[in-house]
């Protein structure tokens, strides 16, 4: 590509995003897209006109997995790495690919046509072994499919022009209850907000008991009030679709089926907490979702449920516009997910304040989970007593739940709160079911014994994810996965989880080669508690989690594996955080622990 090329490029995507610093992020994520990296001379470009210096520029796409200061290959592949994709056989079906196509994992062939590698879950984990190309999913994989896959690179057919099967998501909705079941023509929970009032609404949400559905749980009429009841002009309505928790696909299915019921969600709060601005963030790994967003909000435009005057209404206006991430589970966590769509790293912000007093560009901002909007939605126009009637006392209403793994019927079940684990066991048609992770990796493991609990905040809490596995499977290697997950995941800003991550790593290989004695675990436990303690945010507080309840629900799968020795030395510590401190650029007195760190 010449200097004139990527000069154009990048001054065509710089009038598209109106020139606005706040849409850096977008910009780099579409240069990636049309260049396959972002070159030295397009950072110039964006530094000179957005005015943000060049190390800014480069600190974001240093950020983000999925951005690139040097070329990737025509044909961008990348595996989804999720256990559940490793249970299905993704990591000798890319080993397969990668003998094909004479590269290797983590590399860039030499004359570019192809980069192969890993990435976190892409989201697919009811229709794995999944891998991206060019951002766009590759659905169960097999060696044929691998084969023919090798057959299209070597011939050069463009990946636009592949098979249309190969890229074919499936919804699996196994069971529906209320949200699924049930009709919401189009514009008439907001015609019912704008009937009732914002008051009455938010009473209609509230004894409803509507909880936020991302996993946290918070009120979702308290949430909405608080952001009401701020004193400034300007609100902004954010729907958290990055679903990035490994395990956990259930936002596909509503962002691909449900779009409408999620817009119609997204702008009765609008119209309740009074937002002119609404945005949509949309994991990078489900880019192939964009284009039919981007028509269901241009028909809801034209049908005059979105823009100026919604409804009719004179000063009722509201749009919603889609931002992409790029690759950054962090970003899912709502105060990082503020600093994205602000263009910036995905850093959580320091809180108090929260997003619903100071968030976006420090308006207040509601950010809610793509099922909590359209369950808003659906009781706007059914009522309260019609949610409040499945589920139990503290948990009304369903949840929708993404299962995985070792059952017959993997896919979305729509369940009321409280339906136990043997229940849905049973409905998949998952034997011989040694454990259940539930929530991913930052979830719960829960052992057969436990199968009479149930799915509820107050029991088990979920934002959806549930994985199953069962009597052949080795626990240690997924607790491994999820563990490995973490350190990738990790943004580095606290010590805590920077550090304690990579070191909960480092024992648990320790284990997994036998070398590790009970010293080791009681290791294990001081640095899972203190990361739970002293992390900034949700990230840290629950990456010790799979270790943590593993040891505790199975402790045999650890004491088979330990040595009779009280201590054996198994690696420099400080030595062993190199690895932590060039990722995160840190090289001061805080990031050695022999100098004073943790
Ligand atoms: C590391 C991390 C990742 C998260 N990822 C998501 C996510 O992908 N989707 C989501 O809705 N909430 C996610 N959350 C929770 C959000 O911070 C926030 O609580 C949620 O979007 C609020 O919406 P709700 O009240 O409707 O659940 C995450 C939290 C953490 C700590
Ligand atoms: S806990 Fe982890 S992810 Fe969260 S701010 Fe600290 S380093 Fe970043």
């Amino acid at each position: 590509m010449s200097e004139r090329d990527i000069q154009e490029t990048t001054g065509r995507l710089l009038e598209k995003w109106d020139r606005e610093p706040v849409n850096l992020l977008q910009i780099l994520i579409a240069l990636q897209q049309s260049l396959h990296h972002i070159p030295d001379q397009a950072v110039d470009l964006l530094s000179s006109t957005l005015n943000i210096s060049q190390a800014s520029i480069e600190g974001v796409i240093g950020f983000y997995s999925f951005l690139h200061t040097s070329p990737r290959g025509e044909y961008d592949i990348l595996f989804s790495d999720n256990i559940i994709d490793q249970m299905l056989g993704s990591r000798s079906l890319a080993t397969q690919l990668a003998e094909r196509l004479c590269t290797n994992p983590g590399d860039t062939r030499c004359d570019k046509q192809i980069s192969l590698d890993y990435t976190s879950c892409t989201g697919m984990g009811d229709q794995g072994p999944a891998a991206l190309i060019n951002g766009y999913p590759l659905t169960s994989l097999t060696p044929e499919r691998i084969d023919r896959i090798t057959a299209l690179v070597e011939m050069e057919v463009p990946v636009t022009e592949w098979p249309e099967e190969l890229f074919h998501v499936s919804n699996n909705i196994r069971r529906r209850d209320l949200l699924l079941d049930s009709d919401l023509p189009p514009g008439r929970a907001i015609e019912s907000a704008l009937t009732q009032g914002a008051g009455r609404l938010l009473d209609s949400l509230g004894n409803a008991g509507l909880r936020g559905r991302g996993g946290a749980g918070f009120k979702t009429a308290d949430k909405w009030r608080f952001c009401l009841q701020t004193d400034q002009e300007q609100r902004v309505v954010v729907c958290n679709a990055d679903e990035g928790e490994p395990g956990t696909f259930k936002d596909r299915v509503l962002l691909q089926s449900y779009a409408d019921r999620l817009f119609e969600g997204m702008t009765l709060c609008a119209a309740v907490v009074g937002a002119q601005k609404g945005f949509l963030y949309l994991r990078g790994e489900y880019l192939y979702l964009q284009e039919p967003l981007e028509q269901e909000l241009e028909q809801r435009r034209s049908n005059g449920l979105l823009g100026q005057a919604i409804l009719g209404r004179e000063g009722f206006d509201f749009d919603i516009t889609i931002h992409l991430g790029a690759g950054a589970y962090i970003c899912g966590e709502e105060s990082a997910l503020i600093e994205s769509l602000e263009g910036k790293r995905g850093i959580p912000r320091i809180r108090p304040p929260f997003p619903v007093t100071h968030g976006y560009l420090g308006y207040p901002t509601v950010v809610n989970n793509v099922e909590t909007f359209i369950a808003a939605a659906m009781i706007a126009v059914y009522g309260a007593d019609w949610f409040r009637a499945k589920g139990t006392e503290a948990s009304t209403g369903t949840k929708l739940l993404s299962i995985s793994g070792d059952c017959q019927r993997p896919g979305i079940y729509e369940y009321p709160f409280g339906v136990t684990l043997s229940e849905i066991l049973h409905d998949c048609g998952a034997e011989e079911t040694q454990a259940v992770q539930i929530a991913g990796p930052a979830g719960h493991w829960v052992a057969p014994e436990e199968f009479h609990r149930t799915i509820a905040f107050e029991d088990l809490a979920t934002g959806g994810s549930f994985m199953i596995f069962n009597r052949s499977r080795s626990l240690l290697e997924a607790v491994n996965n999820f563990t490995n997950f973490f350190v990738h995941e990790s943004c580095g800003f606290c010590t805590p989880c920077r550090v304690g991550t990579t070191l909960l790593k480092k024992l648990l290989n320790k284990i997994l080669n036998t070398h590790a004695t009970r010293k080791d675990m009681e290791s294990i436990e001081t640095i899972g508690t203190l990361m739970q303690e002293t992390s900034h945010c949700g990230l840290g507080q629950t990456a010790a989690n799979p270790i943590l309840t593993s040891m505790k629900k199975f402790p045999l799968i650890y004491k088979s594996r330990l040595r009779t020795t009280s201590f054996e030395p198994a690696f420099d510590l400080d030595a062993s955080l190199e690895e932590a401190r060039l990722a995160t650029g840190r090289d001061d007195p805080g990031a050695h622990l022999k100098r004073g760190g943790v």
